[in-house]
């Protein structure tokens, strides 16, 4: 075995990374930079969260692993339809708890629904949806193997951006929600997502590839799919951040494209 053969296979591997988020996930073009994969990386450990007080006690992680996580997150989509307790419960058409697998190693956290969400019930299924539908599929998953929420179960007029007193009147849903889904990691869609749950005011450009603490949780941020379709060269950077989410979960590489076709 020549001593090179290591270093084949690292370009391999990541010219067949790069190859494939370009075929999911739209990267335009290749990366410019020397198409080695990144040196083996130190165990990565999680930046401190602020303190704040211990979440309320829940069942324990083991049932929700024995399958009664569908069972209670369906009774906590019931209390989410008859929450009334901001002023969105007044022009929502639906709620939308958001939907996946529970439990599930990885959750998807976004801002808050739109209007294709707003009449469908389900969490990113309008055109960000659909990009995010390719995120999840370019780190060789399938959307039915997360979950994905929002930090609003009902869409703000307009789409607008949340407003404070709406996030704190909704925000123990999704503490529900992650105690059930139980994820190892949170990957929080842009800066609303990631600076609600990590109390931070920070941009989405300074939290991005890096990796938080939430309640013992790894929480790692990217860029909103929507902001992704406006500026889709900085899904670069954002295919940076789900190779970070897959290394920290143990995930293969996806396989090679098949580029006969
Ligand atoms: N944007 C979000 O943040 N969430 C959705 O569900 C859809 C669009």
């Amino acid at each position: 075995m020549s001593g090179k053969e290591p270093l084949d296979q690292e370009l391999a591997r990541a010219l067949a990374l790069a190859l494939e988020a370009e075929r999911l996930f739209g990267i335009e073009e290749l990366p410019r930079g020397p198409l080695v994969a990144a040196p083996a990386e130190p165990a990565i450990e999680p930046e401190a969260e602020p303190a704040r007080p211990e979440p309320a006690a829940t069942p324990s992680a083991s049932v929700a692993r024995e399958g009664a996580a569908p069972v209670a997150l369906a009774e906590l989509a019931d209390r989410i339809a008859a929450c009334r307790d901001c002023r969105l419960a007044e022009t929502r058409c639906r709620t939308v708890p958001g939907q996946g697998a529970a439990p599930a190693r990885l959750m998807f956290v976004g801002e808050a629904p739109g209007a294709d969400e707003d009449q469908s019930g389900l969490a990113f299924v309008g055109r960000a949806g659909q990009l995010l539908g390719k995120m999840i599929q370019a780190m060789g998953l399938e959307r039915e193997q997360v979950f994905i929420a929002n930090i609003l179960k009902c869409r703000p007029p307009e789409n607008r951006r949340p407003q404070p007193d709406e996030v704190g009147a909704c925000f123990h849903h999704l503490l529900d929600q992650i105690d059930l889904v139980n994820p190892e990691l949170i990957c929080a869609l842009g800066a609303t997502a990631a600076g609600n749950l990590l109390e931070r005011q920070d941009g989405i450009g300074r939290l991005r590839g890096r990796v938080f603490d939430f309640q013992g949780r790894k929480l790692v941020a990217t860029y909103h799919p929507s902001y992704l379709l406006r500026e889709p060269a900085k899904k670069r950077e954002a295919w940076e951040d789900l190779k970070l989410v897959m290394r920290l979960l143990g995930l293969e590489a996806p396989p090679a494209p098949d580029r006969r076709a």
